[in-house]
């Protein structure tokens, strides 16, 4: 797999790396940045350190009936490279804050910055450039499309690239022969077994070469030697340097996890092994 920052060191990165001068950067402006050319960007190990920084986040549901207090106020930094396992009670607030952490749901209060990049002072166009530069998502529904074939359906997200069909289709074998599937690249999804889906999804997510890889229970639907075999591709992405945000209700995979943090009622309980979850997750 080669090296993971290409695009950020183009277009996107104000910590370690610093606005740089490739021409792929996002279309239409400057570049997602927390520094500027005439400003130096913050102090590297410090943004190492705090690649991601969670403040005092909090996330209300508010409908027709009563507001749900899906996040109370989470405070959370996470260094660059870690692999964080998120475990907690179904509705502790999982996957709220996987999406908050993507991108994908602003907050109540409070916010989260990545690589220094304050996600929720951003424009939208902005948060768009940095969910397709900084990250990669894979969801345990795997979430193929099912008349695309494999190698298709890896090269989705490098739809809005400028780069030629011949190179976007040597990425995505690459990826896919990453996670052991280049034999399947002709494979529509319903051909393959649920590991190899799941191996896809895996493949799609990293094709842009993403610092950061979010992750919401994607073993949930595997038997237990899948869940193996994909703890494995991802333990291999970790070794890479790729941070790696896993939620997951399984304690077996805990042994893959640099921390783990245990959520409970929209709040951060507790971190493992210093907390005794006691009932099962
Ligand atoms: N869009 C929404 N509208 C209203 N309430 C929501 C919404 N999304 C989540 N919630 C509520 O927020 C709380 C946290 O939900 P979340 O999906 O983050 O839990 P979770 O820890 O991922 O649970 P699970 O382990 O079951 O996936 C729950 O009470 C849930 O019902
Ligand atoms: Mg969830």
């Amino acid at each position: 797999m080669s090296a993971t920052v290409t695009e950020r060191d183009g277009g996107m990165a104000p910590g370690r790396h610093g606005p740089g001068t490739d021409s792929s950067a996002p279309a239409g402006g400057e570049a997602v940045t927390a520094g500027t050319a005439d400003t130096p960007n913050p102090d590297a190990d410090e943004h190492a350190e705090r690649f991601i920084d969670v403040r005092g986040l909090e996330k209300t549901f508010s409908g027709d009936g009563a507001p749900v207090y899906a996040l109370r106020g989470l405070d959370l930094t996470v260094a660059e490279g870690t692999f964080l396992g998120v475990m907690g009670q179904s509705g502790s607030g999982k996957s709220t804050f996987l999406a908050m952490l993507g991108g994908l749901s602003h907050p109540t209060a409070g916010g989260i910055s990545v690589d220094g990049i304050d996600l929720y002072k951003l424009p939208g166009e902005r948060l768009a450039d940095f969910r397709r530069e900084y990250l990669g998502f894979v969801f345990q529904s795997f979430n193929l499309v099912p008349y695309l074939t494999a190698l298709e359906n890896v090269t989705l997200p490098l739809a809005v690239k400028k780069m030629p069909g011949a190179e976007k289709r040597r990425r995505a074998l690459d990826v896919l022969d990453h996670v052991g599937l280049a034999d399947r690249a002709g494979h529509l999804p319903g051909k393959l077994s649920g590991g190899e889906q799941e191996r896809v999804a895996i493949a799609r997510a990293l094709v842009n070469e993403p610092p950061l890889i979010l992750a919401d229970e994607p073993t949930g639907a595997l038997d237990t030697e899948t869940t193996v075999e994909i703890m494995d591709v991802f333990s291999g992405l970790h070794r890479e340097g790729i941070t790696i945000v896993m939620v997951t209700h399984n304690p077996e995979i805990q042994r893959y996890f640099d921390r783990t943090i245990v959520l409970r009622d929209g709040l951060l309980d507790c971190e493992l092994p210093a907390c005794d979850i006691g009932t099962p997750l």
